[in-house]
């Protein structure tokens, strides 16, 4: 057992900071707080060569595993979330709308659509939550039936990260009325498609470009099926256990920067005779705070080492993410806290980060569905 990233690991986080500091972030900056997707850093991720390392080499990325570096994937999201908060989700959405098409797409959906995200080109977008199933995602309603050589979907969408600015979609529909999961397949819908239609766009508690998308009578090629009819649902459960650590990773980044901020100021800002550090109370406060950000980095990387192994993480993404979520919370809630009222001001950097922590606990499966997949698991003996 090996608890240190190797040679290639370190280098990828120093080629990020000092890529983050020299390009990502300032654009991020100039763009500021929107709810949209800012295209110039977009096109700075493509050029940077770290959109490549979700992509299998034959179609134009630096995975040679598949898709399968959990490792780097959650490495790439903590460093951009620890430095640039504001830009982390520019990354990471593509590579979850993308990742189903690495998992079950054919040769010629991977040649059309993966050198595109490679390259930073291709936007993705992963539809699976509905206005009427969210959580409980096995009852969502968009239809899809088959006529001649077409698909015609009809159904909505709602909470899709880049709405409006994908230039594809992963949209999980039902084709059959088959029990469980095995009524619902998955499909590929290109943007400019003929009733597809983006409803609106969504201002959420931290900026993001996010929205509500339909589809009326929207006809696509028979061959976007992705993958099997009737496996779409098991795609899409797939694809969450890969991506529900690194929103765990995301939000280790977030709490590492929150810490950061908090100690740094701590150590400067005068209180009866002395530095905040003085006092006990707020020594302790900033232990526990790095207590929890270590404990919670240390069940991210074991989720992405077991994935990296083969394994199915299905146990280890949900509790890294759960608990990542908690400490995320606990330690911006601290860090604002120890900023008193300066934390409080639109503009200092701890009190977005008490904004960006929030919506992790929701997307990609709540707090509470993650207690509920470790809580059946365990009962059921299937995690033993
Ligand atoms: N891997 C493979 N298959 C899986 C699986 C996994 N991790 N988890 C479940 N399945 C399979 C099951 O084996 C079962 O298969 P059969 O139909 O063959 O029996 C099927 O999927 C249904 O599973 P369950 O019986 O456990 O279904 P359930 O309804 O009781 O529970 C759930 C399912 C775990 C609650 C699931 O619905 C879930 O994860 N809900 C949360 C939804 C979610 O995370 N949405 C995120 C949307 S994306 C997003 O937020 C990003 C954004 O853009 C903002």
């Amino acid at each position: 057992m090996d608890f240190n990233f190797n040679e290639k690991q370190q280098e990828l986080v120093s080629y990020i900071e000092k890529w983050v500091k020299d390009v990502f972030a300032p654009i991020a900056e100039e763009f500021g707080e929107q709810d949209a997707l800012c295209l110039d850093m977009v096109y700075a991720l493509g050029e940077s060569g770290l959109m490549k390392t979700m992509i299998p080499p034959e179609f134009g990325g630096t995975n040679d595993d598949n898709g399968t570096h959990a490792t780097e994937l959650c490495i790439i999201r903590e460093t951009l979330a620890r430095l640039c908060p504001l830009a982390e989700s520019t990354y990471s959405v593509t590579g979850l709308g993308s990742y189903p098409v690495i998992l079950a797409g054919s040769e010629a959906q991977k040649n059309k659509y993966l050198s595109g995200v490679a390259t930073g080109k291709t936007v993705f977008a992963f539809a699976l939550t509905e206005p009427n199933a969210g959580s409980d995602a096995l009852r969502l309603s968009t239809q899809a039936r088959l006529e001649g050589d077409e698909w015609v979907l009809n159904g909505r969408k709602i909470f899709i990260s880049n709405a409006g600015y994908a230039d594809a979609y992963t949209v999980f529909a039902k084709t059959d009325d088959a029990p469980g999961s095995r009524g619902i397949s998955a499909f590929l819908v290109d943007a400019d498609t003929p009733g597809f239609e983006v409803v609106r766009k969504l201002s959420m508690i931290a900026p993001h470009p996010i929205g509500e998308i339909s589809f009326s009578n929207c006809r696509i090629p028979k061959e976007n099926l992705l993958g099997e009819r009737g496996r779409g649902f098991k795609y899409a459960m797939q694809t969450l256990d890969v991506f529900r650590s690194s929103v765990a990773a995301q939000l280790i980044g977030f709490a590492q920067a929150a810490l950061d901020k908090a100690a740094a100021y701590a150590k400067t800002r005068q209180a009866f005779g002395g530095p905040l550090t003085q006092f006990q109370s707020i020594q302790h406060k900033l232990a526990d705070m790095y207590m929890e950000v270590e404990s919670a980095r240390n069940l991210v990387y074991y989720a992405a080492w077991r994935k990296d192994l083969g394994n199915r993480v299905t146990k280890e993404a949900a509790i890294a993410k759960l608990y990542a979520s908690q400490v995320a919370q606990r330690v911006a809630y601290e860090g604002q806290q120890i900023f008193g009222g300066y934390g409080m001001i639109k503009g200092n950097p701890i009190e977005l980060l008490y904004r960006e922590v929030r919506p992790p606990a929701i997307y990609e499966g709540t707090t509470e569905i993650q207690h509920m997949i470790i809580g059946r698991g365990m009962l059921s003996g299937d995690f033993i």
